[in-house]
C-alpha cells in the first residue's frame, strides 16, 4: 500500500461524498448509496441528532426495540426496555421475569455507586519527600478542583477520597493519584477524566514551583478514569423453598432441579472456559437493558470481566445455593450507568426507555438491568440443565433461518407451524423448504 492512498480530511468530506467514498469499496454491490439512505430516518431533525452522536455517520444501524414486561423489583413490576439483536433474550428473560414474579419477585440492593480514576506518574526524586509532601499536595488538589466539583456537590456527589500510592516496586519509579468519585446519578465519566486532568497539572506545578524537588522530578503519564468499579456494585437475587421449582422440568422435583442447577452455577465458579459463557448469558440481558437506555455498555463489560477475575481466577458473576430446602440464585456485579446526561436525553428511545422505568436513579438502573441479567442467565442454566439450550435456541432462531433460505411468507407459516412440535435444525428446515417447494 502506497501512503498516497491514504484518505486526508475524511471527516471534513460531505455525507454524500463520505456516501461515494463507501461505493468506491464496494464496487460489486448495487445501489449502495440507496442503501445506506434507506436507514436514514425520515425526520431530519432525528437524523442530525443521530448523525452527531458520531463521526462520519453514513446512515444508521438499527437494532430490534424490544420489552420484557413482568420483572418485579424489590415489590415494584417493571416493563423492561431491551435492545438486542439475539432473538432468544428477550423471549428468555421475559419467561424468567414471570416465573420469578410468581415466587415473590427479585430483592435487590445497591452497594454503591463510586467510581475511581487515576493520574499516573513517574517520579524521580527522593521518595521521602513525596510523603512528606502528601498532605500538602493532597491540600492543593482539592483547592484546585473546588469549583470543578462544586456542581457534583450540589446533585450528591464529588470527590469522596484522594490517595497517593507507591507502586515501584512494581514499575520503576511509578506512582499513583488514586481518586474515588461520587457521582450521583450520572455516569460521570467526563466529570471524573476533566478533574483527574486538572488534578495532573496541578501536581505537575506543585512539584516545578518547589525548591524542595529536583526539576522534572514529576513525570505525568496519563490520567483516566476506571472501569474497573468494585465501589458501584448491586446484589440481586431470587430465591424459593425447592417445591416451588417442581413443576419446571416435568418428571424432576423441584429439590432434584435446585441441586443440578446450582452444580451448573458451582462448575462456572471453578471453570474459566464455563464462567466465561456463563458470564456472557448474564450479559445478555445487561447489556440488552444498557444500550436501550443509552449507557456505555463497552464500560459495563470492562467492569463486569475485571470484577469476575479481581480474586486472581476468572469466576462466574452469580452463584446458586440449596439450603434448608431453599433455593437462593443471586447475582453481584459493578455496574457504572446514569440516568442524567450523555446519551440518556440525547437519544429519543434513551430517554423513553428511561420514561418506562419511570426515571429511575442510576442505583434503581443497576438493579433492573442486574434483573435483565439474573433472569437471562437463570433461563440459560435452566435450558442448559434440562432441555438443552439448542431446542429453544433454534425455534426462536427458525424466523432468520428461514429468511436466509428465502421463505416467502406463506412458506414461513408453513414452518413455523410444522416445526411447533419438531426439533429445529439447518439442514431441517432447508429439506422442509424444498419439499414443499415440489
Ligand atoms: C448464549 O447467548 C448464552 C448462553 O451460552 C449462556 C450460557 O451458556 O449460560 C446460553
Amino acid at each position: 500500500m502506497e501512503l498516497k492512498q491514504l484518505i486526508q480530511g475524511f471527516s471534513k468530506l460531505s455525507t454524500h461524498d463520505k456516501i461515494k467514498a463507501v461505493e468506491a469499496n464496494i464496487p460489486q454491490m448495487d445501489n449502495v448509496e440507496g442503501m445506506l439512505k434507506s436507514f436514514w430516518h425520515s425526520d431530519a431533525n432525528i437524523q442530525k441528532i443521530l448523525s452527531e452522536l458520531s463521526e462520519n455517520t453514513v446512515s444508521n444501524f438499527p437494532l430490534p426495540y424490544n420489552v420484557a414486561p413482568n420483572f418485579l423489583i424489590n415489590g415494584k413490576l417493571y416493563m423492561v426496555p431491551m435492545v438486542t439483536e439475539e432473538s432468544s433474550v428477550v423471549a428468555a428473560a421475559s419467561a424468567a421475569a414471570r416465573f420469578w414474579a410468581e415466587r415473590g419477585g427479585f430483592t435487590a440492593q445497591t452497594k454503591g455507586t463510586q467510581k475511581s480514576g487515576q493520574v499516573h506518574f513517574r517520579f524521580h526524586d527522593n521518595v521521602s519527600k513525596l510523603l512528606q509532601h502528601k498532605q500538602s499536595i493532597l491540600e492543593q488538589l482539592r483547592s484546585r478542583t473546588s469549583s470543578m466539583v462544586e456542581n457534583m456537590q450540589k446533585r450528591g456527589g464529588g470527590i469522596t477520597s484522594m490517595e497517593i500510592l507507591d507502586r515501584s516496586n512494581e514499575i520503576n519509579h511509578y506512582y499513583q493519584l488514586h481518586v474515588v468519585f461520587e457521582t450521583a446519578d450520572a455516569m460521570g465519566a467526563n466529570f471524573i477524566n476533566s478533574v483527574l486532568e486538572e488534578c495532573s497539572n496541578a501536581m505537575g506545578e506543585y512539584f516545578d514551583n518547589n525548591d524542595d524537588f529536583i526539576k522534572g522530578a514529576f513525570e505525568p503519564i496519563m490520567s483516566i478514569l476506571s472501569n474497573h468499579v468494585p465501589g458501584c456494585t448491586v446484589e440481586i437475587s431470587v430465591q424459593c423453598p425447592v417445591e416451588k421449582l417442581d413443576h419446571v422440568v416435568s418428571g424432576v422435583s423441584g429439590a432434584d432441579f435446585a441441586k443440578k442447577f446450582a452444580l451448573a452455577v458451582e462448575i462456572a465458579t471453578k471453570d474459566i472456559y464455563r464462567a466465561a459463557t456463563h458470564n456472557k448469558g448474564i450479559m445478555n440481558g445487561v447489556d440488552a437493558v444498557i444500550i436501550a437506555t443509552g449507557n456505555d455498555f463497552r464500560a459495563i463489560e470492562a467492569g463486569a470481566h475485571a470484577y469476575a477475575a479481581s480474586s486472581g481466577r476468572y469466576s462466574s458473576l452469580s452463584k446458586a445455593t440449596v439450603s434448608d430446602g431453599i433455593f437462593q440464585f443471586t447475582l453481584t456485579m459493578p455496574m457504572a450507568v446514569g440516568t442524567v446526561g450523555g446519551l440518556t436525553k440525547n437519544h429519543p428511545l434513551a430517554a423513553l426507555s428511561l420514561a418506562l422505568l419511570g426515571n429511575p436513579s442510576a442505583g434503581v438502573l443497576m438493579q433492573i438491568a442486574a434483573a435483565a441479567g439474573l433472569a437471562n442467565n437463570f433461563a440459560a442454566v435452566k435450558s442448559l440443565t434440562t432441555s438443552g439450550i439448542q431446542a429453544g435456541h433454534m425455534r426462536m432462531h427458525l424466523p432468520n433461518m428461514l429468511t436466509q433460505l428465502g421463505a416467502t411468507t406463506q412458506e414461513k407459516e408453513k414452518a413455523l407451524d410444522f416445526f411447533k412440535g419438531q426439533t429445529v435444525s439447518h439442514q431441517k428446515v432447508s429439506e422442509f423448504l424444498k419439499s414443499i417447494r415440489n
